[in-house]
């Protein structure tokens, strides 16, 4: 059985086979209104959701599935404390596959270990969104017609947005992608995605702090949401909110063929007049999401009876306790793994990917 937990379990390969599908199910939609008959997809969201949750529940819809679950942790037995592991376990008896949502990092890889049937990351924290990134990449292969050879610019909250992080992870694989990382010193993105990601992966980078001097290089411009719910304090939110603005004036010097990007909600960091130019495609890429998950759901119940991918080396280390306060594995009575992450012998939490020393 495969689960998606973060992009890095499909190939490159598989990837372009679910985003040639999602193009199919967009061509050739009655094609698959059948697809799904009598399927169930269970939708466990404990986070707060507008477009992950509807547009899975949609895509299962429109496969001619139906639908189950919940939208916020307070309807569920979540609140009488118990665990994601016994969640999953019960609610894998109900449905066909999972989608599922939680504030903490590595509550997926939990659910996954504990499943009967498959579980989609819908988002974990601020560690992975990889249905974000799918949807990201089938948008940019609708604007661009390609996924190589393009300079991406990541502004806003590089440091919490998981969307960012299932990005470069996703797009650095491609050749000649290079990226410009526009952020706040403090908001720049995790030292993880710099030396386990982005030097391995060969490709070229900078870390910048305006956005004005770097636009004419763009041919994606992502713009992130500052994420309030994952400051330790309200003090430091507020001085990153405005940080970056996008607005006409700083569009002035970009590319005419830019694509502007932005997994939404947005607060105030693109302004709404941007909306009518022709280079905003975020509204698409919101409904290019509903294709791409359609396409996810029809590859993993193909799957259902494959084995996963290779995973790096597994070992158990007593006694190690994650430094990462959001890491599921500080919240939840679980076992504390550790696994080898690249050549140099680096320690990474199972669950949350953070250095382990
Ligand atoms: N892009 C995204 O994940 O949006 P929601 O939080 O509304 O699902």
């Amino acid at each position: 059985m495969r689960h998606l937990l973060d992009t890095t379990d499909l190939t490159l390969d598989e990837i372009d086979e679910m985003i040639s599908l999602a193009v199919d199910i967009i061509e050739n939609g009655d094609k698959y209104a059948e697809a799904c008959k009598r399927k169930k997809l269970a939708t466990l969201f404990f986070e707060p959701s507008t477009r992950t949750r509807l547009s899975f529940e949609a895509a299962m819809l429109e496969l001619g599935g139906s639908v189950l679950g919940f939208s916020e942790a307070a309807s569920s037995s979540a609140t009488k404390g118990e665990s994601v592991s016994d969640t999953v376990r019960i609610v894998s008896n109900y449905a066909d596959i999972i989608a599922m949502r939680h504030p903490l990092e590595g509550a997926a890889q939990v659910a996954s270990a504990k499943s009967l049937i498959p579980v989609i990351n819908a988002g974990d924290g601020g560690h992975a969104h990889p249905t974000q990134t799918l949807t990201d990449l089938l948008t940019i292969f609708r604007e661009k017609g390609r996924l190589e050879n393009l300079t991406v610019g990541l502004c806003g909250d590089l440091k919490f947005g998981r969307t960012v992080h299932s990005l470069i992870k996703a797009m650095s694989r491609y050749k000649k992608v290079r990226f410009v990382l526009i952020s706040p010193k403090e908001l720049s993105v995790p030292e993880y995605i710099i030396s386990d990601v982005l030097k391995p992966s060969g490709c070229e980078y900078k870390e910048v702090t305006s956005i004005e001097d770097v636009m004419p290089e763009l041919d994606i411009l992502y713009m992130t949401r500052i994420q309030r719910e994952r400051f330790y304090s309200q003090e430091e939110y507020l001085r990153h909110k405005d940080a970056f603005i996008l607005n006409k004036e700083k569009l002035h010097n970009a590319n005419e063929d830019l694509t502007i990007m932005h997994p939404l909600p947005r607060v105030n960091e693109i302004s709404t007049d941007i909306d009518s130019d022709p280079r905003a495609k975020y509204f698409e890429q919101a409904l290019n999401g509903k294709y791409i998950r359609m396409a996810l759901i029809l590859t993993l119940l193909k799957w259902k009876d494959s084995e996963p991918a290779e995973t790096s080396k597994m070992i158990t280390i007593n006694g190690y306790e994650c430094t990462n306060p959001h890491c599921i594995s500080n919240h939840e009575n679980l076992p504390q793994v550790s696994k080898v992450t690249d050549n140099r012998g680096t320690f990474r939490c199972i669950y949350c990917e953070t250095r382990t020393k």
